[in-house]
C-alpha cells in the first residue's frame, strides 16, 4: 500500500474510533427531561407502552466500551493500521511459512526416505501408495480424475496406452518436468474440404488397419508419418498419440478428428517439480506406475 492510502486508512480508523467514543458519551448524556416525559403522554403506544429517551442500560454501555477499547489494544498488538505492521510482528505469510515448515519437518524425513527408494519397490510398498493416493488426490484429479481414467484431452493413467512413455522414468519425468503435445493445424494442406474429409476418414479406419488404397494415405506418409509413425503407431518422444490403436485422447468421432487435424492441438501437462519437490514427485510416479501394473 503507498503511504498516502496508509495514512488514508489509519486517520480513517482512528476517526472511526473516536466517533464510537463520542457517540457512547452523548447517548449517554441524554435524560428525559420533565417537558419531554410530559410530552411523551401522546407517545404512547398499546395501552402502556411509554416512549422516552431514556440513558442506556450499564451493562450495554460497558460493553460498547469495551469492544471499542479492545479494538484500540488490537490495532497496535496487531496489523491493521494501514502499512503499521503491530508490535506483535505477527503476518498471515509468517504464519503459513511457519506452518508449512512445521509440516515439511513433520512430513520432511519420510518423504526423503520414500523419495530416496526405486519406483520399482515403492509400488510393493501399501504406505508408499497410500500416501501417493492423496497426494493424487491433492494435485492431479482435477485433470486426470479421481480414478485417474482421464477425460477429453486429460489421458487416462490407468491403462496401458502412454503418450510419453510408462516407465517409471518417463512417469517421474511428465511428473517433475511437465509435458506439452503439439499437433500442428494443418488445414492449409489440404487443397480441398474433400481431401480433408478424405484424410479424416482415413484416420478413423486406422484401427483398422492403413488404407493404401485411400487417395489420403499418401499424405500421411508425408505429413505426418514424422510424428505418428509409418505404421500410425506414435512416437513417445513428442507425445505424439498412437492412430492405430482405440485409445483417444480427444474422441474418435469424426468432428473430433477433423478439429485435431485441421486445427491443432496442444495438450498441456503442467511441471509439478517446483511445487513438490522430487520426493514427492517419486512417489507420485510409483502411485500412477502402480495403476497401470
Ligand atoms: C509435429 C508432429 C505432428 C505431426 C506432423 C502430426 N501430428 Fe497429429 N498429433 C501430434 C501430437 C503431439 C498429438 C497430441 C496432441 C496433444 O497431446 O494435445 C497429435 C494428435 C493427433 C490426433 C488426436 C489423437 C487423439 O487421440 O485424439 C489426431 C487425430 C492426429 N494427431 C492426426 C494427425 C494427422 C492425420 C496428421 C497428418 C495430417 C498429423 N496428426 C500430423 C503430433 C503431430
Ligand atoms: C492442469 C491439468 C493437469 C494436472 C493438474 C495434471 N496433469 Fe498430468 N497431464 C495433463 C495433460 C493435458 C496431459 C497430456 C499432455 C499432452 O496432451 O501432451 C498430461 C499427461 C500426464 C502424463 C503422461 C501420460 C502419458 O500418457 O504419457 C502423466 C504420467 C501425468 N500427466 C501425470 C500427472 C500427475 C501424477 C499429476 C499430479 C501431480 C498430473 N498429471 C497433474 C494435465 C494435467
Amino acid at each position: 500500500m503507498s503511504s498516502p492510502w496508509s495514512w488514508y486508512v489509519i486517520l480513517g480508523t482512528i476517526a472511526s474510533l473516536i466517533a464510537c467514543f463520542w457517540l457512547v458519551a452523548y447517548a449517554n448524556r441524554q435524560r428525559a427531561s420533565e417537558s419531554e416525559i410530559k410530552e411523551s403522554e401522546s407517545h404512547v403506544w398499546d395501552e402502556n407502552i411509554r416512549e422516552l429517551n431514556n440513558p442506556l442500560p450499564m451493562w450495554w454501555l460497558w460493553l460498547f466500551i469495551g469492544t471499542v477499547l479492545w479494538s484500540v489494544f488490537y490495532l497496535i498488538y496487531y496489523p491493521g493500521m494501514g502499512n503499521f505492521d503491530g508490535l506483535s510482528g505477527w503476518s498471515q505469510e509468517q504464519q503459513y511459512a511457519d506452518e508449512v515448515a512445521a509440516a515439511e519437518a513433520q512430513y520432511g524425513p519420510m518423504f526423503a526416505a520414500f523419495g530416496a527408494m526405486e519406483v520399482t519397490a515403492l509400488v510393493d510398498d501399501p504406505a508408499a501408495l497410500g500416501i501417493g493416493q492423496s497426494l493424487y488426490q491433492n494435485y492431479c484429479s482435477q485433470c486426470h480424475g479421481s480414478t485417474a481414467q482421464g477425460a477429453r484431452g486429460f489421458p487416462n493413467l490407468t491403462d496401458d496406452e502412454w503418450l510419453y512413455g510408462g516407465s517409471p522414468a518417463q512417469i517421474e519425468h511428465s511428473i517433475m518436468l511437465g509435458r506439452a503435445g503439439v499437433m500442428p493445424p494443418l488445414a492449409g494442406v489440404f487443397p480441398t474440404e474433400e481431401a480433408l474429409d478424405e484424410m479424416v476418414r482415413y484416420v478413423q479406419e486406422m484401427p483398422d488397419g492403413m488404407n493404401t488404397e485411400s487417395p489420403a494415405h499418401q499424405q500421411y506418409m508425408t505429413l505426418c508419418i514424422a510424428c505418428h509413425g509409418p505404421t500410425g503407431a506414435g512416437l513417445q518422444a513428442l507425445g505424439a498419440p498412437s492412430l492405430v490403436d482405440n485409445v483417444y485422447l480427444y474422441g474418435s468421432s469424426a468432428a473430433e478428428t477433423r478439429i485435431s487435424i485441421a486445427a491443432g492441438r496442444a495438450g498441456e501437462m503442467p511441471a509439478f517439480g517446483d511445487l513438490i519437490g522430487s520426493d514427492r514427485a517419486r512417489i507420485l510416479a510409483a502411485y500412477v506406475y502402480s495403476l497401470s501394473q
